[in-house]
């Protein structure tokens, strides 16, 4: 690869965004693709603090909802200048878990931070780096808030309610939705385990063959 390729996986809470990449790595590995694989908040040493503040000290620091905005865009901005961009440079394809699409559905739709804002203040940050494509995992919000009912303990965001997370499964959708470019698919969380991992990896491999990537990758991936 000249340049690398960025798939960001996203979803609501209880999605199965983690057991997807778990599933999805080594499929991809067995193209002999060299993967960056990362997360949001996170990706960085500052990122980690910025995750720590933000889902374990949450209560005793109590951001306001645009304080917390810019804490999130810091840590996208270091990520990207440490880890992403280096990563793409090199070839290389980055897997990450959330990026942008959470900030528009969380802090956007979740926290009623305006939309435009929210774009305007990414523009710079993000420039032309962008995720080449964004697999969403679609679960409507009540499903998702009992999926991580059942595992302890909840991070700060999962402890808002249900119409909060119907607010940010909504949205998510609706990026799928108006999405002309076709970057930005919803795939079904209730699918099982494997389908999943296969629909998501043919996604990535058509994308990736669609952007100019060898013919050795569509030739492998359809064996
Ligand atoms: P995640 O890593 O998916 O949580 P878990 O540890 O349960 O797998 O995400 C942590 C939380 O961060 C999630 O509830 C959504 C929130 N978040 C935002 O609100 N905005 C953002 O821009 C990002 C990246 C995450």
């Amino acid at each position: 690869m000249k340049h690398g390729f960025f798939v960001a996986i996203e979803g609501g809470d209880g999605s199965g965004k983690s057991t997807l990449i778990k599933g999805l790595r080594p499929l991809l590995e067995a193209l002999g693709l060299a993967i960056c694989q990362t997360r949001e908040p996170g990706g960085s040493a500052l990122g980690m603090r910025i995750r720590h503040m933000l889902l374990e000290e949450h209560e005793t620091l109590s951001p306001e909802p645009l304080s917390e905005l810019l804490l999130l865009l810091s840590a996208r901005h270091q990520h990207l200048e440490t880890l992403i961009r280096p990563a793409l440079r090199a070839g290389k394809l980055v897997l990450c878990d959330r990026f942008q699409a959470s900030t528009m559905a969380y802090q956007g739709a979740g926290h009623g931070i305006c939309q435009q804002l929210i774009v305007q203040l990414s523009e710079s940050i993000l420039g032309h780096d962008r995720p080449d494509l964004t697999l969403i995992l679609h679960l409507d919000g009540k499903t998702g808030l009992e999926r991580v009912s059942a595992r302890a303990p909840a991070n700060s965001y999962e402890r808002f309610d249900l119409a909060f997370h119907q607010r940010v499964s909504n949205a998510f959708a609706s990026m799928a939705r108006e999405d002309q470019s076709g970057r930005t698919v919803l795939l079904d969380a209730r699918l099982a385990r494997h389908d999943l991992a296969r629909k998501a990896y043919r996604l990535i491999c058509d994308h990736m063959a669609r952007a100019g990537f060898g013919p050795e990758i569509t030739a492998k991936a359809g064996s």
